[in-house]
Formats: C-alpha cells, sequence, structure tokens
C-alpha cells in the first residue's frame, strides 16, 4: 500500500469511529454482533440525513411548479418487477468457493483462484440482488413478494392516478425517498453500499422525442451536480462518468454517473438515465392497463419518455460526512489532531450551541433565556461543562457552525459573543438580533 492509500485509508477509519462516538452512525445491532450491510443512523446522525432529504425535497419538489411527490409502498405486488425487469435482470454474476464456500462477485476478482483461502471456485451463477419476503402465513411461491430495489417502480406504477389526480401536464416531474433494499453480495466501504438504503429519485415525464430526452438528460445532470454543492460538497470532489454501451442497465438509453472522490476511491454517489418509455411500456403489457397520456395540445395520446435522477441518501450523506471531514495540523490555529466538521449550516444537525462563560453569577440562567429563544427557531444545544475552549471543540466535531457565548458584559448590554467555526473569528451582537443573524448565515 502506498503511504498516500494507507493515508486515505486511515482517513475512513477516522471517519468511522468518529460518527460511533458522536452518535451519527452506529451498526446494526451491534451487542448481537452486527448484521452485514445495515447501518442506524443515532441522533446526530437522523437530524444530518433528515435536513439533506429536506433540502432534496424543497430544491426538486415544493420549490418546483412541474415537480409533485409520492410515497409509494415497500412491498409491491410482485407481477411489478417482473414488468419491471427486475426479476429476470437484476443479478450479479456470483462464484463460490469450493473448499471455504465464500461467495465472491465473479467480475470483482482477479484470477480463478478463491481471494481467501486460494481454493478452486464454482461456474459463476446469476443472483438475484431482490430481498424476498411472504405475505400472510404460509410461505410459498404464491404468497413470495419483494422488498422494493429501487423506489422508482411506485411512480411508474402510479402514473394515471398521479395524472388523472393532480391533472398535471407533461413536462412534468414526480420525486420520491425512500427506502430500497438488495441483497448485495459485497456490502461494504460503511453505509456506501448496504442492503437497506435510501434512495431519493425522480421520473421525468416528456414527449416521446430524442432530442427532447437528451435536452432534460444534460439538464437533469447539471441540477444533481448543482444538488451536491448546494449541501456543502466541494466541486472538485465531484466527476461525471458516462456509461459505456456494455454497462448500461436493461432500461436505460444512456446514462451518466456523478462520482466523488472517497476516502477509499472515487465512487457512485447518483446516476441520471435516459429510461426512454421502457417502464410504462412494460406495466401497460404486463397489467393490460393503458399507460398513455392524453395531450390536451395536440390532441394526441402517447407514452411518455422519462429521464431518471437517481440517488443515494446514505451515499449523500456519507460524501457530506467525508467532504467536511477535517484533522488539523496544527498550522491553522487549532491544536495538532483536532477534528473539524466543516458541515455546510443548512444541513449541519445542530445550528448553535448557546454557552455559559461560567456558571455562575447570573450567566447561566441568562445562557438558558438565549437557549430558549434560539431553540423555537433553530436546532440548538446548551453547553456549560467544562472549559469554553474544550465546548468550542465538542461542537467543532459535530459540526456545529456557530457557538454563543454568554459572558458578564452579556448581563449589562444584553449582547453575545458569536464564534464561527471555519473562520473561528469572533463578533459581537445583540441578544434580540441573534435568530435574525443565524437565519441569514443558513439560509443565505
Ligand atoms: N432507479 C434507478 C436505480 O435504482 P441504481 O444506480 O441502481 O439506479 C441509484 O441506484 C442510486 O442508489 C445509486 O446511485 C446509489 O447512490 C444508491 N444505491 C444503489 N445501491 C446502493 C447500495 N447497495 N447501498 C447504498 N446506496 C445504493
Amino acid at each position: 500500500m502506498t503511504n498516500k492509500m494507507a493515508e486515505k485509508d486511515n482517513t475512513m477509519e477516522k471517519i468511522v469511529s468518529l460518527c460511533k462516538r458522536r452518535g451519527f452512525i452506529f451498526q446494526s445491532s451491534e451487542i448481537y454482533g452486527g448484521v452485514g450491510g445495515v447501518y442506524d443512523y443515532g441522533p446526530l446522525g437522523v437530524e444530518l440525513k433528515n435536513n439533506i432529504k429536506q433540502y432534496w425535497w424543497k430544491k426538486f419538489v415544493s420549490d418546483r411548479e412541474d415537480m409533485i411527490g409520492l410515497d409509494s409502498g415497500i412491498i409491491m405486488n410482485p407481477k411489478v418487477w417482473e414488468a419491471s425487469g427486475h426479476v429476470g435482470g437484476f443479478s450479479d454474476p456470483l462464484v463460490e468457493c469450493k473448499a471455504c464456500n465464500k461467495r465472491f462477485r465473479a467480475d470483482q476478482i482477479k484470477g480463478d483462484k478463491c481471494p481467501g483461502c486460494g481454493g478452486e471456485l464454482t461456474e459463476a451463477k446469476d443472483f438475484n440482488l431482490m430481498l424476498k419476503t411472504y405475505l400472510g402465513p404460509a410461505e410459498n411461491t404464491a404468497t413470495q413478494t419483494y422488498m422494493r430495489p429501487e423506489t422508482a417502480q411506485g411512480i411508474f406504477v402510479n402514473f394515471k392516478n398521479i395524472v388523472e389526480s393532480s391533472r398535471i401536464k407533461v413536462p412534468f416531474g414526480v420525486g420520491q425517498i425512500g427506502k430500497a433494499f438488495r441483497n448485495e453480495i459485497t456490502p461494504g466501504n460503511f453505509t456506501y453500499r448496504t442492503r437497506e438504503f435510501e434512495q431519493g429519485e425522480i421520473e421525468y415525464f416528456i414527449k416521446p422525442d430524442k432530442a427532447e430526452s437528451e435536452k432534460q438528460y444534460k439538464y437533469w445532470i447539471g441540477e444533481v451536480k448543482a444538488f451536491y454543492s448546494e449541501i456543502g460538497i466541494k466541486e472538485s470532489s465531484l466527476t461525471l462518468r458516462e456509461h459505456e454501451k456494455d454497462e448500461l442497465s436493461h432500461y436505460s438509453n444512456g446514462t451518466t454517473d456523478i462520482e466523488f472522490d472517497f476516502p477509499f476511491g472515487t465512487s457512485e454517489l447518483a446516476g441520471i438515465a435516459q429510461r426512454t418509455d421502457f417502464d410504462l411500456s412494460q406495466h401497460q403489457q404486463f397489467s393490460g392497463k393503458s399507460m398513455e397520456y392524453f395531450d390536451e395540445e395536440s390532441g394526441k395520446k402517447f407514452l411518455p419518455f422519462v429521464v431518471e435522477p437517481s440517488m443515494g441518501i446514505d451515499r449523500a450523506t456519507l460524501a457530506v460526512l467525508c467532504d467536511a471531514f477535517d484533522e488539523s495540523d496544527g498550522t491553522d490555529g487549532r491544536e495538532k489532531g483536532e477534528i473539524t466538521l466543516h458541515l455546510k449550516p443548512r444541513i449541519a444537525p445542530i445550528k448553535a450551541a448557546i454557552l455559559p462563560l461560567v456558571k455562575k453569577d447570573g450567566l447561566a440562567e441568562k445562557a438558558k433565556e438565549v437557549y430558549s429563544a434560539t431553540k423555537s427557531c433553530f436546532p440548538a444545544y446548551y453547553d456549560e461543562s467544562g472549559s469554553i475552549g474544550r465546548r468550542y471543540r465538542r461542537q467543532d466535531e459535530i459540526g456545529t457552525p456557530f457557538c454563543i457565548t454568554v459572558d458578564y458584559d452579556s448581563l449589562k448590554d444584553s449582547a453575545v459573543t458569536i464564534r464561527e467555526r471555519d473562520s473561528m473569528k469572533q463578533e459581537r451582537i445583540k441578544i434580540a438580533e441573534i435568530n435574525n443573524y443565524l437565519f441569514e448565515k443558513i439560509n443565505g
């Protein structure tokens, strides 16, 4: 391993350790030894992830006139997955070691021997990634169904319901955030590849026209990229990668991935695909129900084409944490080894910490007043224990952008000192101005 690679590996270990220590992300069922490929979001993690989801919803759904939302079920009629191509085509080639019985993805190993024990491998067999479950007391093929492997199909099967109930006109999009499940053979890299995860997906319905599809495809690549910048990811950490023809999913006529420079390598964050009318026409065929859209303008009926921007919410959260993570080398005014999470204020779990300089002489009471007024508008935290420097460090480590200190002067001038996390600059402002100040900094 080169020094640079070892350093990056080490960064990932530090991020995982911070996530556990400060309550961002825990291994699922840890007291029982965990379960492969599932993670739990702790008190700070759930706030961070919710803020990312809320910003996604605001940018892509509520702020736009051409977008509406949906929350469809995780369990669907199994025919959905036959029509979508997932029963037949959603699989990875798998080989098994004849000696130790470990399984590997055939496309991820080099040579023809087991990477674990060197044993002989079986021929590659396709392994379907959908998680099966049963509805009702009998467990047989008649009651078998699946946990959805993507949220997208909930949108396609509701296409008619949505158009008829909302009277929205093409071009329009439907956005959905929700859980998806895949029986990944090789989950790994913390929350990057898991078996239970969340997706934020948009199906954008347009006229069935190749040139229009190309135009919307380019537009949505730009919008998704902008989303990552707006939640704080540096432009320089992102790259676009267009799929080769032989790499395209069964439904796609063109896909571009947005990739992020993770400490473990450059990997996919989101995909933008031209799904044409593949899904609507499959559902029309399998269900026997018309999925056609009536265009009032031209008086014609057609199956719309679809451009799909799809992203993993857990991957966005992990990318945000990796991009924000910073361990001081001791030359930036902080002590060597001190950790700061440079989270964008809009997605930081806690926006402001209220700290009395000391507990006595009425400062704690005054600080609690400030805390209560701030908390009514923003997620805030009150901390009176330990030295002020230690309290700043505890907040820097979880990405709190502002620390508000109540000191002796506050009792006389009704003002406080606000310290900004990244620059560590301090300014004095009136208590009555705190909420306006925070509003501008968080939403500006
Ligand atoms: N509807 C299209 C679709 O599902 P995908 O590329 O298979 O396309 C979309 O998944 C996004 O979902 C990916 O870009 C990734 O961010 C996220 N994702 C996929 N599999 C994942 C996994 N096992 N763990 C975490 N996120 C995953």
